[in-house]
């Protein structure tokens, strides 16, 4: 008799135990509504805008704050501060939300990949400086997931080069390493607030730094290129540098300040579910739990784990095509979960046609080195990357008030479908997948 839903059986999960993020409070909409009634909805300087500025700089132990609409636009606004501009390259991990990149390509730069840590799935420190050029200008680590990337090597890289270090931590608010807080272990950071983020405003984003000068350029970018007035002042419209309408809005701001004020607590709630999965999944043989090295302090954005066949004596089935078997054999148990990302940033079409904003930029740009213009992207460039692809997928309800019961069902849900893998290989003969670009490999 069939053992798995996958043939059938009952679902170890029911429908209606999930619960959605974010969990919004009464104060959560008293802080918004004393924005409505107050009736001023925007500015950069107001309260709400002024109030988490001050107060997201304090959490992190940040001298200045700016929030801005989108953790795209606070990258971009750091990209620009740090003064990358055309033909400059910037070093970045091939894994990532492709809007790292948009940051730097908005600017004309030309974003150059590294593999990842297969450990960590963070950049990998130790392909760095193979990829510096006279023509590099910044590191771009990304805190993927919520963890880190293992800093004081890239810190090291860039003062030897005398390069800016920006940090995407748009996954990474509450991150540490070593005691520091994600947002100040490099020149300056971008944040994400957007709806799905563990510190949401709707949208939204946060550029961190203690440089005065970089600060003084990111408050330009988002305000049109001009000088941040004091309110009060006359404003005189006169842009200094090419900048964007990058403000935020007040009802954003103040749910964020709002949820700010009990971020340590949700955090809390993330951390107690995935250090139970983490202590429940490792014990199944075939499944890697993401890890959190020594001095670390995970965010816990994102849940993300690995299959590993080859553990289980199955060689006779590719890793991808075992671990998609896997994948929906859970969801059909009732697990809620997704991919994050099926291939590495530079195997996105953008890359592979190098057709960004039109007229080869920024490959062609006469800035750049003549090399871009013929050099073609290819997502085996990067085996870590593609091999953590191949293996690994997220479980979404890793977050408050989704509780342990829930998360004991998942796991129970896990054991289920490793202890019944026959059914998992028979179903994985006939399943679709999504393939990366270029890939002609025999899965
Ligand atoms: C690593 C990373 N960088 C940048 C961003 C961009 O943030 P936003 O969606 O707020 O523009 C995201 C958002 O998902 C992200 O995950």
């Amino acid at each position: 008799m069939a053992k798995l839903a996958i043939n059938g059986a009952e679902k170890t999960i029911p429908a209606g135990l999930h619960k959605a993020w974010p969990p919004i409070n009464q104060d959560d909409k008293d802080a918004v509504m004393r924005v409505l009634d107050r009736g001023i909805l925007w500015g950069p300087m107001e309260k709400e805008v002024l109030g988490l500025q001050k107060e997201f700089a304090e959490y992190i132990g940040a001298k200045h704050a700016l929030v801005v609409n989108s953790g795209t636009a606070a990258l971009h606004a750091a990209v620009v501060a740090a003064g990358i501009g055309p033909g400059d390259e910037v070093i970045t991990p091939a894994y990532s939300f492709w809007a790292t990149s948009q940051a730097i390509m908005a600017h004309n730069g030309i974003p150059v990949f590294v593999d990842i840590d297969p450990d960590s799935m963070n950049m990998d420190p130790s392909k760095i400086e193979e990829k510096i050029t006279d023509r590099t200008k910044a590191l771009l680590p990304v805190h993927v997931h919520g963890l880190c990337a293992d800093m004081d090597p890239i810190m090291k890289i860039a003062s030897k080069y005398n390069l800016k270090v920006i940090e995407d931590a748009a996954q990474a608010a509450g991150a540490k390493y070593k005691g520091k807080n994600a947002g100040v272990l490099g020149d300056i950071a971008g944040f994400s607030l957007n709806g799905s983020k563990n510190l949401p405003a709707g949208e939204g984003g946060i550029v961190t730094t203690n440089d005065d000068k970089l600060m003084d350029r990111a408050r330009k970018m988002a305000m049109f290129g001009e000088k941040a007035i004091p309110k009060g002042h006359i404003r005189l419209y006169d842009a200094e540098i090419m900048g964007f309408n990058y403000r935020n809005n007040e009802m954003g701001d103040a749910l964020c300040r709002s949820m700010l004020k009990r971020y340590d607590q949700l955090q809390a709630g993330r951390a107690e579910l995935c250090e139970y999965l983490n202590a429940e999944l490792i014990k199944i043989k075939g499944v890697r739990p993401p890890q959190v090295p020594d001095g670390y302090v995970h965010a816990w954005h994102l849940y993300k784990l690995r299959v590993y066949p080859e553990q289980l004596g199955i060689t006779d089935i590719h890793v991808k095509r075992f671990r998609w078997a896997i994948h929906k054999a859970l969801q059909q148990e009732g697990c809620d979960l997704f991919e994050w990302h099926n291939m590495p940033v530079p195997s996105q079409k953008v890359f592979l046609n190098k057709d960004a904003y039109g007229k080869g930029c920024p490959w062609e740009c006469h800035l750049a080195d003549p090399k871009w213009k013929d050099y073609q992207y290819d997502p085996f460039n990067y085996p870590a990357c593609v091999d953590m692809f191949d293996r690994s997928f997220c479980i979404n309800p890793i977050y408050p008030p989704n509780d342990l019961k829930l998360m004991g069902l998942y796991v129970e849900a896990f054991n289920k479908v490793f202890d019944n893998l026959d059914e998992v290989i028979e179903f994985s003969k006939d399943i679709d997948f999504p393939t990366m670009p270029g890939e002609n490999r025999e899965i």
